[in-house]
């Protein structure tokens, strides 16, 4: 069905929205990565059954629907009974029988399987209840619960493609990226560069024909948000794409997105063949002298991909290499015409502001930055998942209020922010707004939102250690202080780590790191020696006590760490005994228990296992 014209997108929009706003009950099943890994594909499965089984599809229940990502992934499967909203989780195909018999048939709350909160015990009826939900602001995330992202009727029902309507209709290309700038809109991807000054400027650039292109590629550890995004809405993604392209005078697009994301990668294909089908993607768009289309390329998963310029290598089916920069993309990119890339949340943002009002986006946020923000919320935190604030919420917020604080009453050390291209937060800064600028100011970076949430019993010099054996695989080798640079510090990083660096190692890890930011070429060699930089800046006395003690506080570092038993606690259980795999420790029943060291390989059960902390580490 291709609609020609405005008028027909509006028709279509009125009456899917009277198709769905009929009051019968139905049941969405997250249909997300994080839900399927834990069985969702057989929770829908065991919903169509047992309804079919009991003729109670028609009568009762107008749609069991797959849905995006919720972001409370560790508590998959999701499931959420429409129109009282009633909230399960963790739900099991066994589970269904029972589900439907009573709360989709008589609206009755199956206790067991609600979300029992963690402080209070108290169990929870509805998502908007549960404190994780309950203080985040979701626009980028907002659709997802209630939206089947391989249906485009779902999302034209609900005012898709109304912005990309009201911008071919109302507004001529420079009053697009007008609304843009005033927004304050910076880029989702890292760096924070104001989106609508990266338009302007491949707008104004010479030569066609030009390109727009939403970087996919997400290589953080731990950072799955923009998978989120996409495989839940895909066709905010499209249609912000779509707006970008009309501002800039592009049209053609490309989504760039890892082969690591198959979801991801079959949704907005699906996305792209329907919008084609419907006549929002293709020649004369809605009938407008406006022509557009997008292909879906697959990358296949390097880290420095992401990269911009190696991202258009790696498009163009060369080696996936950054090339110096300027030229900048936005005059000589793709094909080594103006390209003007975005992350996938900062095309996600693009609808939510054209239909709203540049105004009442700045309004949102703090005065350097516009907006919500999605984190990927993950490491020793009571609720992981992907969160969405305002920008300057608090860390002190997302962790204790949002994350529900950390688990087992441990204290919190810091929080890594950004994944390697960030730095970690101590524990004595989370009051601080989170936004670009403030995070500059601590030494980290707002990269694409990941944020790893650190106990006490984290070691900064093993984090470090992490992130530069991560980059040291990513790195290309193009640069040699970046592939020498990272392999040196990481030499000397482990040197620390086994207590056999001297404070000299120390000053050369630090000449070193400078010399890597400032002698490489791309993003991933400039900001390689963060993870470093920012542990040294908070936490230098932990790098000493390796050094000079020979000790890793936190009780990490393999080679300096010595479990021992302290006979005055100790009860002579035996429980450690029976645990230890190496049969190093002995001992009489009911007297104090020894390790032999020769024995042992450091493993740390007993330490995990005695119930009475009788097991020192240290
Ligand atoms: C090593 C490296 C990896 C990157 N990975 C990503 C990525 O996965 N996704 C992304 O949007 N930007 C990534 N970036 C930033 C992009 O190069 C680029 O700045 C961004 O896509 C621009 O979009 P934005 O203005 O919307 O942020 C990476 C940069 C570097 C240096
Ligand atoms: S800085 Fe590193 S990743 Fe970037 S181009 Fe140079 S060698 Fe490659
Ligand atoms: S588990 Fe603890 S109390 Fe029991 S024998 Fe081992 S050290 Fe002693
Ligand atoms: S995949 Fe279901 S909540 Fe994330």
């Amino acid at each position: 069905m291709v609609l020609k014209n405005i008028g027909e997108l509006e028709t279509l929009q009125r009456s899917l929205r009277n198709e769905h706003s009929e009051k019968k009950k139905w049941v969405a099943v997250c249909a997300g990565t994080g839900c399927l890994a834990s069985g969702a594909e057989s929770v829908f499965a065991a919903f169509e059954k047992e309804l079919k089984e009991r003729g109670l599809k028609k009568t009762h229940v107008s749609m069991v629907k797959p849905t995006g990502c919720r972001g409370f992934c560790e508590r998959g499967p999701h499931i959420v009974i429409y129109p009282e909203e009633i909230s399960y989780q963790k739900v099991m195909p066994q589970d269904v029988p029972e589900i439907v018999e009573k709360s989709v048939k008589k609206s009755e709350v199956i206790e067991r399987l609600l979300y029992t909160d963690p402080v209070t015990g108290e169990k929870v009826v509805r998502d908007t209840e549960i404190p994780f939900y309950k203080l985040q602001t979701r626009l980028i995330l907002g659709m997802n619960p209630t939206l089947d992202p391989s249906s485009i009727q779902d999302y034209i029902s609900r005012g898709g493609y109304s912005a990309l309507a009201k911008v071919l209709n109302k507004m001529s290309p420079e009053m697009v990226i007008e609304e843009i700038k005033r927004s304050g809109l910076r880029g989702r991807g890292g760096a924070g560069f104001p989106t609508g000054i990266k338009w302007e400027t491949t707008r104004r650039a010479r030569g066609g024909p030009k390109y727009v292109v939403c970087n996919a590629d997400e290589g953080d550890p731990g950072a799955f948000m923009n998978r989120s995004t996409l495989e839940g809405n895909p066709h905010s993604v499209l249609e912000g794409m779509a707006i970008g392209a009309y501002a800039i005078g592009a049209s053609e697009g490309i989504v760039y997105v890892r082969n690591e994301y198959p979801l991801a990668v079959k949704n907005v294909e699906n996305a792209v063949r329907q919008a084609r089908e419907y006549g929002l993607l293709g020649k004369n768009i809605l009938g407008s002298n406006f022509s557009f289309d997008v292909s879906v390329v697959r990358g296949a998963g390097a880290f420095v991909c992401g990269e911009e310029t190696a991202l258009i290598a790696s498009v163009e089916g060369k080696k996936g290499v950054p090339r110096q920069r300027p030229p900048y993309p936005s005059e000589e990119g793709l094909w080594g015409r103006p390209t003007n890339i975005n992350n996938v949340e900062t095309w996600a943002n693009v609808p939510l502001i054209i239909n709203r009002g540049a105004d009442w986006y700045s309004k949102l946020g703090t005065p350097g930055s516009k907006g919500t923000k999605v984190f990927a919320l993950v490491g020793k935190i009571n609720n992981t998942g992907l969160v969405e604030v305002p920008m300057g919420t608090t860390l002190s917020k997302i962790i204790y209020e949002i994350g529900g604080g950390l688990p087992g009453g441990k204290k919190l050390k810091g929080v890594q922010i950004g994944g390697p291209s960030g730095g970690i937060i101590p524990a004595d800064k989370v009051n601080v707004p989170i936004d670009y600028d403030s995070l500059k100011e601590l030494g980290a970076m707002m990269g694409s939102g990941g944020m790893v949430v650190m106990d006490e019993d984290t070691c900064m010099v093993d984090i470090a250690k992490y992130f530069l054996k991560f980059l040291l695989e990513e790195s290309c080798g193009k640069c040699t202080t970046c592939r020498e640079g990272i392999e040196r510090m990481l030499e000397l990083v482990t040197k620390i780590t086994e207590g056999e660096a001297t404070e000299a190692d120390l000053s050369l890890l630090e000449e070193l790191a400078g010399i890597v930011r400032d002698t490489t070429m791309c993003g991933l060699g400039n900001t390689a020696p963060n993870p470093v930089l920012s542990t040294l800046r908070y936490f230098r006395e932990e790098y000493l006590a390796h050094i000079k003690e020979k000790k890793c506080p936190a009780g990490v570092c393999k080679a300096l760490i010595r479990f021992s038993i302290e006979p005055d606690k100790c009860t002579g259980c035996g429980a450690c005994a029976k645990a230890c795999p190496q049969g190093a420790i002995s001992g009489e029943k009911k007297k104090p228990h020894a390790i032999s060291l020769e024995k042992c390989i450091k493993c740390g059960i007993c330490y995990t296992t005695c119930k009475f902390g009788a097991v020192r580490r240290g």
